[in-house]
């Protein structure tokens, strides 16, 4: 391989997401593991679209392609490296990443970004399709802001937003989704609050019931689905 290409930015990246999620969820030693991911955030936050050959779109584009595309770079037993592109006014509808991290990275537009954090049990005498939430974080993402992390308890599930016209993100997730090992993705709406199951307790509805959310699984909504495209930046090898 030429050495300008083993030494892309995007390769980097790549080689430092294989060592960071390497045996993620077996043993591990945790304090070389935030080292790792400190060190990749570091890598990524430098990232800019240009070190992908990605042009910002404009937002005339033809009503029947797809809201949202992904191009692919790369994949391992740990992480899935790609590119989404959001046209104007499109939306990655609220899902989950289960027992995932991930690292989200805008390269060109805006973005809004509301994480929640799952509960930790379903309460009892609910249908196993709704589920407890919290609203942990609203904020908006530039190529300009540092990258957007979530974990297995953190920010687990997300809706992501295209803000005043279209957008694009680089996102890594660790380990890939997989279907066959406990790693499906599932879509989520916020229920009205006339809707919500009663609290079970009067505890349960005194914890947190400001930010408390209720969430209810949902087929992937008509208006999204996701198109692929040819990924034009550098070689990436892992
Ligand atoms: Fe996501």
């Amino acid at each position: 391989m030429p050495r300008d290409v083993m030494n892309s930015l995007i390769q980097k990246i790549a080689r430092q997401a294989r060592l960071t999620f390497r045996g993620v969820g077996s043993s591990g030693d945790a304090k070389s593991f935030a080292e790792n991911v400190t060190q990749l955030r570091k890598l990524v936050s430098e990232i800019r679209a240009e070190d992908l050959k990605i042009h910002p779109r404009s937002s005339a584009q033809a009503p029947a392609s797809p809201p949202v595309t992904y191009m692919h770079i790369c994949e391992t037993d740990g992480f899935s490296m790609g590119v989404f592109l959001l046209k104007g006014g499109s939306s990655i509808p609220l899902h989950d990443h289960p027992g995932m991290h991930g690292m989200l990275k805008v390269l060109y537009g805006k973005v809004l970004i509301r994480g929640f954090d799952k509960a930790e049990a379903p309460p009892p005498g609910t249908a196993g399709s709704v589920l407890r939430a919290v609203l942990r974080s609203t904020g908006e993402y530039s190529d300009s802001s540092p990258p957007c992390l979530l974990s297995p308890h953190r920010d687990n599930l997300h809706q992501i937003s295209a803000v005043d016209g279209p957008a694009a993100f680089l996102d890594i997730l660790a380990p890939p989704y997989d279907p066959e090992d406990g790693r499906d993705c599932h879509y989520y709406k916020l229920l009205p609050p006339s809707q919500a199951p009663s609290p079970a307790s009067p505890e349960q509805s005194a914890a947190g019931a400001s930010e408390a959310v209720w969430l209810l699984e949902i087929p992937q909504p008509d208006d999204f689905w996701c198109g692929g495209e040819p990924y034009p930046g550098p070689i990436v090898s892992v």
